[in-house]
């Protein structure tokens, strides 16, 4: 998920478009794959053993995730698809960051109790839309040493990890949304990188 939806507030509806080609055309650790694309709709495979090369694939997404800027990667937005998740959803500048790499992350229990955000998504840039689910969620994933780790998560947190674990099932969180909203967004996505690709 990206940081905030006010990335490029303020320009006119013109230049959006241009500024988001901006920050996607600058060099980025990993690069980030841009809906549509079929790898961001399968089923990623879990991870076996904790490879040097897991671990440094985590550290790239981190590095990527606060460049973009995001709070949340998954694997599979920048290829790889392998079941790793990366996030840190602390928001204030004086607070300290929260990197959390997971591997294998799995939700165990979700709370009746729903909860509302607006979504984005680092491979649909500058879409944003509302989407329900549950306020709070245990997770239960391997951490970069291999550590069992369990945690419940609320507010930003939960929607956030909620949301990276759906990338790792090809899903998108604007498969949440009505056909119609969907089919909006990956209209423009489609004329943004017939754009990109002509930049
Ligand atoms: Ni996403």
């Amino acid at each position: 998920m990206p940081q905030a939806s006010g990335n490029f507030a303020g320009r006119k509806p013109a230049c959006v478009a241009a500024a988001v080609m901006l920050a996607y055309m600058k060099p980025m650790k990993r690069n980030i794959l841009l809906h549509p694309d079929p790898r961001l709709k399968k089923q990623a495979a879990p991870v076996a053993d904790l490879s040097d090369e897991l671990r440094a694939l985590a550290d790239d997404m981190l590095e990527t995730m606060y460049d973009a800027p995001g709070v949340g990667l998954a694997a599979p937005q920048v290829g790889i698809l392998q079941r790793l998740v990366v996030l840190d959803c602390v928001k204030g500048e004086n607070e300290r960051p929260r990197p959390l790499i997971m591997f294998n992350p799995e939700i165990v229990s979700s709370s009746d109790q729903m909860n509302v955000y607006e979504e984005g998504c680092l491979s649909i840039p500058e879409q944003f839309a509302d989407v329900t689910r549950p306020a709070e969620v245990e997770v239960r994933w391997i951490d970069q040493n291999g550590k069992e780790m369990q945690e419940t998560f609320d507010g930003l947190w939960a929607t956030c990890a909620q949301h990276e674990i759906d990338h790792l099932d090809g899903k998108l969180f604007i498969d949440y949304l009505k056909p119609l909203k969907r089919q909006m967004i990956t209209r423009k996505m489609v004329k943004m990188k017939r754009e990109l690709a002509r930049a």
